[in-house]
């Protein structure tokens, strides 16, 4: 017999400190790593579960979500829910949650050390010391451009992209952005930050153009080949949003071409994927979907998904779970 009225489905080895803040409330299954990425496992498994704690590499698809018959909630352990059919959730009565705010600081320095990493080519020197070619210091070894001075252009001015844009003032840049919507004069002064309502003619004129919007069917794609070919030859694309956001291999063909200089990539179209040109490509940073990956912030991820998870099987009010989502 179970202890507990509720079962709770995690899909993945998650802090286990949110374990048993969830096993407080509910008999909670952690799914092994990978398990749950393929949708067909979800569907065998979903239907005994009234809440489901999910990565963002498990695709709730509305199959999933009519199979779980008992499910109340789907939680993100992300701020980006792309992965989940929102629509088909609504229709169904299932709440989902996001976790907004909690990763924000720990994506916004990561950006900047993408940035470095990308500018500076830390792996591309480490991996020739490791491999035995440092014998001394070179006066032309490794050069990149300097950071002071430079523009940044931020897609998609929110949490995250307002985050990185504090950092990268604070190493002498100056701040573009294209955003839906101009972000409040207090922001922009804060930030210096300069509002571009077209995406193509700020991509002409930054540096640096870093991806922080979310993925939706607008932004997919959004960097092409048309968009790369605008972008100045010394440009650097940074995106630590969505793999899908660029076409990755008009991305591969424009670094082969030198159409731009360099990218760092937290993020792929298919991930675990990572397409075989970009692990060829010069000038590259490829990274496994770190951004946010700090002790303090996975704590906090998860244990912002596990209280809309318990708030939701207590039958709390939608207005006092700060982080579900709608459409
Ligand atoms: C990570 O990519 C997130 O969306 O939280």
């Amino acid at each position: 017999m179970s202890e507990h009225q509720f079962n709770i489905l995690v899909t993945e080895p998650i802090p286990e400190k949110v374990i048993q803040y969830l096993g407080e409330f509910g008999n909670v299954t952690v799914g092994e790593v990978g398990t749950y990425q393929n949708e067909q496992a979800l569907i065998d498994d979903i239907g005994s579960y009234h809440a489901l704690l999910c990565m963002l590499s498990n695709p709730i698809s509305k199959n999933v979500l009519q199979a779980g018959k008992k499910l109340q909630i789907v939680a993100n352990f992300a701020v980006g829910y792309n992965n989940i059919d929102v629509a088909a959730a609504q229709e169904l009565s299932i709440k989902v949650a996001n976790t907004p705010d909690v990763l924000t600081e720990a994506c916004g320095d990561f950006a900047m050390g993408l940035l470095m990493a990308t500018t500076r080519h830390f792996y591309q020197a480490e991996k020739y010391l490791r491999e035995g070619n440092f014998k001394g210091w070179e006066p032309m070894g490794f050069l990149g451009p300097e950071l002071r001075g430079r523009s940044l252009g931020i897609v998609g001015m929110g949490r995250i992209g307002q985050a990185f844009a504090h950092r990268a003032r604070a190493f002498g840049m100056n701040i573009f952005y294209h955003n839906r919507r101009q972000v409040s004069a207090d922001i922009e002064e804060a930030l210096q930050a300069t509002y571009f309502d077209d995406l193509n003619t700020m991509a002409a004129q930054a540096d640096v153009l870093s991806l922080n919007c979310p993925l939706t069917p607008e932004t997919h794609h959004l960097v092409d080949s048309n968009l790369l070919n605008m972008m100045p030859n010394h440009a650097v694309l940074i995106n630590i949003s969505r793999g899908p956001v660029v076409d990755e291999a008009a991305l591969a063909e424009a670094l082969q071409n030198g159409t731009i200089y360099a990218a760092g990539l937290d993020v792929f179209e298919e991930e675990p994927k990572v397409h075989p040109k970009l692990l060829e490509a010069p000038n590259c940073t490829i990274l496994p979907h770190i951004a946010s990956a700090t002790f303090e912030t996975r704590n906090a991820i998860g244990m912002l998904a596990a209280k809309a998870i318990v708030q939701v099987l207590q039958g709390e009010k939608e207005q006092n779970i700060p982080n579900l989502v709608s459409l």
